[in-house]
């Protein structure tokens, strides 16, 4: 690690040991080295399809079968991928903070399997099925689902319990978020490429609001120039050192 690098590490940390109310948004970029992979960049393809021309309402109603063999797909990756230090560095801090809020926009649960008490899914779990018929939700864990697409008790079409582009995110989760996001003193906004709206926007909303905003991301990205402090490297390795005593 240069000179400069171990600096901003340490004013990170400062920043961090001497807030009163902190705040974290993940993106994909916090599981990948779990090896659950992103969703842009060359990994992010599935057999030629952006996210973009899978996680619709449209591309689901006119090819449930094919949306369905992605999550299908992406549910088998997730099931054999465990925690990576970065996710269990986050879980250290929500237990040494005074106030801490994570948000993500991750649906792999891994936040939770790695011990995150309280995390606020913006975009749901892949791990819940809801009815499009009766609009029952319930949970399924089966990998691979033994029929695509799914189906509920009730005959009705399964869908992931998940948010799609155009779809509202969950209200309560979301204002959750936006008054952690407004009252923190920290915001550190975690492997995401910060595109996708309105989750991208918590970070403007919190540095607006006067919070320190650091960025982790393996890249530079849209969101780098505004921050206080952008951190380049690995949500694994670099949040550990944040966290680091
Ligand atoms: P993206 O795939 O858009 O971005 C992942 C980010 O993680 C990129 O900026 C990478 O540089 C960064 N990254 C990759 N590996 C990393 C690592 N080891 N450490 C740190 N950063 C790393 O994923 P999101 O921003 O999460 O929504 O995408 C947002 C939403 O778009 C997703 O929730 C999903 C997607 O389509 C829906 O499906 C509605």
């Amino acid at each position: 690690m240069s000179r400069c690098e171990s600096e901003a590490i340490a004013q990170a940390r400062s920043w961090i040991n001497n807030a009163t109310a902190t705040t974290a948004l993940t993106g994909a970029g916090i599981s990948a080295e779990s090896g659950v992979p992103t969703f842009r960049g060359f990994a992010g393809l599935w057999k030629q399809f952006r996210p973009e021309d899978l996680a619709t309402p449209e591309a689901f109603a006119r090819h449930p079968e094919l949306v369905w063999e992605w999550y299908d797909w992406r549910r088998s990756l997730i099931a054999k991928a465990q925690p990576n230090p970065g996710h269990r560095a986050l879980t250290d801090l929500e237990r040494r903070a005074q106030s801490f809020t994570l948000i993500t926009q991750n649906v792999d649960r891994l936040h939770q399997r790695a011990g995150s008490q309280s995390v606020l899914e913006l975009h749901g779990s892949i791990w819940q099925l809801r009815c499009t018929a009766c609009h029952r939700e319930w949970s399924d864990e089966t990998v691979p689902l033994p029929h695509l697409p799914p189906t509920c008790r009730c005959g009705g079409l399964a869908r992931p319990a998940v948010v799609w582009f155009g779809e509202s995110l969950p209200r309560e989760a979301w204002s959750r978020a936006e008054r952690a996001a407004s009252t923190c003193d920290v915001f550190l906004v975690i492997g995401t490429s910060a595109l996708v709206y309105p989750a991208a926007g918590l970070a403007s909303l919190a540095h607006r609001c006067g919070a320190k905003l650091i960025e982790i991301n393996a890249e530079k990205t849209a969101l780098s120039n505004a921050a206080d402090l952008a951190l380049t490297g690995p949500a694994g390795e670099i949040l550990p050192a944040l966290l680091r005593e």
